[in-house]
């Protein structure tokens, strides 16, 4: 059992408390929480006490002793950072395809021609479990470094049941090594092989017939997606695809109105999704159908940066009272990052969020896009003790001074797992 964690005296100490039963919208996305000179302590990996620093050292100050102490003077203290959209699992890399969108090639036009996704599966296919599983350990230590505690990994770079699986185990084998968390979702439905491209009905026979239901039953996933976009897969079959997850007790998630407006957000209302992602092109129309059914908006400014497209409309959606969340989108063609604070600066000058609200939208609001928002995401006592320590003095400046790692400790599950900005060297081993 680790040892006590005592955090003291934070300049600023985000708490979102009270945020656990739903997601945050409106005006309650800017409701932080704050508690100034405040202090947390932990034990046995989850909160037990959070407050002003003069409340809990009176409480606790007999315990000094027994407890790990941490002087946060001067910093910011957030809840762990929640990453609810990432394709962690793959190899390679396509800085190539880059150097080609820099000279006007489009995302689409790369990836019918063979490459894209395509490139990505091909190299996930070649690579052993143990070359994809450091490769995606290193990922996830980046993740660490920049005070990411939880992460949703997607499958999708198999096109084929076998890679499919070796993507999913390599997922669950990293949830239990490093000390990061992996929610793992089910992701078959990222592109149409080029074998079914005549036929892509299909491929998704296979998908809902076979793969979806052997998935549910090794239990390797809790989330189906699928990528609904012109010239993938259309709204008909994902929604099938969606439903046959349903069936298997997945729940849905969806890639909606990314590249062009394709009712995405409105089918993720219907089929009752958690949370709809990218939404770029999405219409006025699906944004109110998801602020009713309380779908979670997760945004991608990340991807649009780097595939040069517009935004999605954050400022509207929230006004509109979707509950949106941040995430990463890290992938090695669209979104190359681990960087979720670089995303916060984003979500604040390219889609109009402040900087209260992209606080809620990369902790509680991500949280709740994983169906984790009464275990994570906030400071509250009972949660998981995920705690990222900044090395700025309030939340604003988090996000005002950009492209700067402020990351300075992050004590996932109770435990110290980078201090000083550095992984602390146990972390190479294993959660245990
Ligand atoms: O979320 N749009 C589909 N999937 C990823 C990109 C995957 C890739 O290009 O390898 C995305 O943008
Ligand atoms: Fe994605």
């Amino acid at each position: 059992m680790s040892k006590a964690v005592f955090i003291r005296n934070a300049s600023q100490l985000v708490t979102l408390k009270g945020t656990s039963a739903s997601p945050l919208v409106k005006e309650a996305m800017s409701e932080l929480g704050i508690i100034e000179n405040g202090s947390i302590w932990i034990d046995a990996g989850v909160i037990q006490e959070v407050g002003s620093d003069a409340e809990l050292f009176e409480k606790y100050k007999d315990r000094l002793g027994e407890a790990e102490v941490i002087d946060a003077t001067g910093k910011l203290v957030t809840p762990g950072l929640v990453d609810p959209h990432t394709h962690l699992v793959f190899s390679g890399s396509r800085e190539n395809e880059f150097n080609m969108r820099l000279q006007g090639a489009t995302y689409m036009e790369i990836m019918n021609s063979g490459g894209g996704i395509y490139a990505t599966t091909s190299r996930t296919q070649a690579a052993s479990h143990s070359e994809l599983f450091t490769e995606s350990f290193e990922r996830l230590n980046q993740f660490l470094l920049h005070g990411v505690t939880t992460v949703e990994a997607k499958s999708g770079y198999g096109m084929e049941w076998e890679t499919e699986l070796k993507q999913l185990e390599v997922a669950k084998q990293l949830n239990e090594k490093h000390a990061i968390d992996v929610v793992s979702t089910f992701m078959g439905a990222h592109a149409v092989p080029k074998e079914y491209k005549g036929n892509p009905d299909s491929f998704v026979e296979i998908l809902i017939e076979e793969m979806i239901p052997k998935v549910a039953e090794l239990e390797l996933a809790e989330f189906n997606d699928v990528f609904c976009e012109q010239g993938v897969f259309t709204p008909e079959q994902s929604k099938r695809i969606l439903e046959a997850g349903k069936v298997h007790g997945l729940t849905p998630k969806i890639h909606a109105d990314e590249i062009e407006p394709y009712e995405g957000a409105e089918l993720a209302s219907k089929v009752g999704a958690i949370s709809a992602d990218h939404l770029l092109r999405a219409s006025e129309k699906g944004m109110k159908a998801m602020a009713e059914q309380g779908v979670v908006g997760v945004l991608l400014p990340g991807t649009a940066y780097f595939l040069m497209a517009e935004s999605a409309n954050a400022r509207k959606m929230i006004d509109l009272g979707v509950p949106v969340a941040l995430s990463t989108d890290c992938n090695p063609g669209s979104s190359p990052t681990v960087s979720l604070p670089f995303i916060m600066n984003l979500g604040c000058l390219k889609m109009g969020m402040t900087p209260a609200e992209v606080i809620a939208a990369a902790t509680i609001n991500a949280a709740h896009a994983i169906n984790r928002g009464d275990q994570i995401g906030s400071l509250e006592v009972g949660k998981k003790a995920d705690v990222t320590i900044f090395n700025v003095s309030n939340y604003m400046k988090l996000q005002y001074s950009y492209g700067v790692n402020h990351t300075n400790t992050v004590v996932k599950n109770g435990k110290v797992v980078v201090r000083g900005g550095q992984l602390i060297e146990k972390l190479s081993v294993s959660k245990n």
